[in-house]
């Protein structure tokens, strides 16, 4: 019998949530189990908490499952945060963006005190962006110097595009530029740096320190969970 590793890992995550917690709701098609998940529990357990969530996408799932949702502007910081990601490495460095919400998804980590992220096997790497481009989240007026400035970095960049191939646009009316590094990116600290200095651009999709417990959803049904080193 095969598991779908995504509903193992979003499924667990969501057991460590605890009564009186607000948190961080990521995005993506693994948050999605950890949804779900909540929305069980709330009803089953009446586990109460709040979540802020990180996408449109998201804060419309939350709110037709019945998880009370809060804004930015009513917390402090949030207990912990579950959220998906394109890649994580052995340091817990991520590429985050796939689905666009890098942005939101950055500034709630950035206030969390304990982020949780759900994966299946295949995101775990030893490099990354070898298996996938890097996104970034740019101003429209600035996209022609933004692409001009990561190709100089080492890049190929590509802007996104979404239906019927006009640009796709961010919950926060940006563009996304898709970043391929033939070779991965050695240095993602450095390089998180480097395109946050470029103007123009808005967010990268590097998640540099961000992170603390990684799940892992494997095929055979069972979960690995990983706490960051150091
Ligand atoms: C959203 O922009 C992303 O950062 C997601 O968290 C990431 O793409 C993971 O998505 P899946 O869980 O759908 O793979």
């Amino acid at each position: 019998m095969t598991h779908n590793p995504k509903e193992l890992s979003g499924r667990h995550a969501a057991e460590l949530a605890e009564s009186g917690m607000t948190l961080g709701l990521g995005t993506g098609s693994t948050v999605y189990f950890t949804l779900v998940r909540l929305a069980e529990r709330i009803r089953d357990e009446g586990l109460d908490v709040r979540g802020v969530p990180t996408s449109v996408d998201t804060e419309t799932k939350a709110r037709e499952m019945g998880i009370p949702l809060v804004g930015l502007d009513e917390v402090d910081f949030l207990d912990l945060t579950i959220d998906g990601a394109d890649e994580i490495d052995g340091e817990f460095h991520m590429i985050k963006g796939g689905g666009g919400a890098l942005l939101r998804e950055k500034v709630v980590a950035s206030i969390t005190q304990r982020q949780v992220i759900v994966v299946g096997r295949d995101k775990v790497v030893e490099r990354l962006g070898l298996g996938f481009l890097l996104p970034v989240e740019v101003a429209p007026f600035a996209q022609p110097t933004v692409e001009r400035a990561l190709a100089r970095l080492g890049c190929t960049p590509r802007m996104r595009l979404g239906e019927q191939g006009a640009p796709f646009v961010t919950d926060n009316a940006n563009r996304i530029l898709d970043c391929k590094f033939a070779d991965g990116i050695l240095d993602p600290r450095r390089l998180e740096q480097d395109i946050d200095r470029i103007p123009g651009v808005v967010e990268s999709g590097l998640f540099i320190d961000l992170a603390h417990v990684c799940v892992i959803g494997e095929a055979d049904g069972t979960v690995e969970v990983r706490e960051k080193r150091g």
